[in-house]
């Protein structure tokens, strides 16, 4: 018999219920053990870390909407805030990807790893479908599991002595990456030291002065913009462009909406730009086109044109980066994002875009109606309204108040933001209405 801490002749066991009762029954040995104090390791926390604000955006909202719920366990709150997609996936791209999960039971079926660059055939589909007729090979376009996770992996390629500049409002995730990275100082309460902040405002049609702007080495850029909702025209892009040539900068550009742009004049890729494939990356995402964002895929196209200042080929590094912490997508969500690029999953995929295209032009309208001063909604999921003279997150917070409705306040994606709240498309059209009654009842008249 193994040794106890407790003879069991000596324990008055109840009738054995658990595993150890019934162990000790058996006559086999139980250790009762104390736990042990609370020890802190040796571990130096990462001092960028703690140079980060408040948690992250979104995690913060989710905080104050389970607040309002405690407080009003009634109140049936529709999210206009963190911009998840609502609607189901269509079938035809649904079919693609049932049919390679049961591939996946078969021996036929079966498959392990696959390339870290994504498969093959997705690789092409993606090219000639967006990228063909502006020079791009297929070689170029990385498979991935989405463009936030792209975000910091280009960091990561980058490195921590490279400057930054990015738009302000902007998608979070390029300044805290940043941050994270060790590229910034710390925050002085307005911004982070050693960012350039490039405030895009109804005042400069949400497009940076370049003529003032300094030098970096990365610049980040976003078009259709989350949070503004702003697409830049040719005649922007072919100025970033140009800038970015000008001072020897790479331009990450962020193309996660570009399918929502109606306008002609407004490119879908950087690389409609002359001169763009020897200083942009770009990166994009199914999560917006087919409903993917928990599916998890998109893509980032780095050009075998763009050199790093000794003639070194940034796709070298950047296939190394992927190939060393990335593992390759998701088979399954690839065969899903090949459908959505063959012919019946395109058209649905752009009928899904329309759908929430739709949205966004309820809630425009609305606001409008009401004397609101509101940007965004034309070529973007995402409504950016005016609140003059108030902070953003005291308007985030009244409107949960009066109306059960979850925003996002502007100011939490940059001091830019101030002033506005970001009203997202993605939801349910019956939702959709609802907060518009909302709105009306709460807003209507007071303009
Ligand atoms: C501008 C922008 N880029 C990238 C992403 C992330 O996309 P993904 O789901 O592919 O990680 C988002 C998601 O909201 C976004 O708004």
């Amino acid at each position: 018999m193994a040794t106890t801490q407790f003879a069991s002749a000596r324990l008055r066991l109840p009738a054995a219920r658990g595993p150890a009762q019934q162990h000790a029954r058996r006559g086999v040995s139980v250790q009762c053990v104390a736990a042990p104090d609370q020890v802190t390791t040796r571990v130096q926390r990462n001092k960028n870390m703690g140079k980060l604000q408040a948690g992250y955006l979104f995690p913060e909202i989710t905080r104050r909407r389970k607040a309002h719920l405690e407080a009003n366990p009634d109140a049936k709150i529709i999210s206009l805030g963190i911009g998840d997609t609502t609607e189901p996936i269509p079938p035809f791209i649904v079919e693609a990807m049932k049919a390679a999960a049961e591939g996946l039971g078969t021996l036929e079926g079966y498959s392990g790893y696959g390339a870290e660059q994504g498969t093959p055939a997705l690789r092409e589909a993606v090219c000639k479908r967006l990228y063909e007729k502006v020079g791009r090979k297929p070689g170029e376009i990385f498979v991935s599991d989405g463009s936030k996770c792209d975000i910091g992996r280009l960091q990561l390629m980058f490195g921590a002595d490279v400057t930054v500049a990015l738009q302000d409002p902007a998608y979070p995730v390029y300044v805290d990456s940043s941050v994270i990275m060790g590229m910034t100082g710390g925050h002085d309460g307005t911004g982070f030291e050693n960012i350039q902040y490039m405030v895009c405002r109804p005042e400069n049609d949400f497009f940076p002065d370049l003529s003032k702007a300094p030098r970096t080495d990365i610049i980040f850029f976003c078009s259709p913009n989350n949070p503004t909702g702003a697409a830049a025209t040719r005649e922007q892009l072919t100025q970033l462009v140009e800038f970015a040539r000008k001072n020897g900068s790479i331009i990450v550009y962020d193309a996660a909406y570009a399918l929502y742009i109606n306008d002609d004049n407004c490119p879908k890729t950087i690389y409609e730009i002359p001169g763009a494939d020897e200083v942009a990356i770009e990166t994009c995402s199914f999560s917006k086109y087919a409903g993917f964002t928990g599916v998890r895929l998109g893509w980032t196209v780095v050009p075998e044109q763009l050199r790093y200042a000794d003639g070194f080929p940034v796709i070298n590094d950047f296939n190394r980066i992927m190939t060393t912490v990335f593992n390759g997508a998701s088979n399954i969500a690839q065969a899903g994002g090949l459908a959505c690029l063959q012919d019946d999953g395109w058209q649905e995929m752009l009928k899904l875009v329309e759908f929430y295209k739709e949205n966004a032009a309820i809630l425009r309208t609305t606001f409008e109606e009401m004397g609101f001063t509101v940007y965004g909604g034309q070529n973007a999921p995402y409504v950016w309204v005016g609140f003059p003279g108030q902070k953003s997150w005291d308007v985030f917070a009244e409107i949960l108040q009066n109306c059960d409705i979850v925003t996002t306040p502007g100011s939490g994606f940059g001091p830019g933001g101030e002033g506005f709240v970001r009203a997202s498309a993605f939801g349910h059209r019956d939702n959709i209405l609802e907060a518009v009654q909302r709105f009306k009842k709460v807003y209507g008249g007071q303009k």
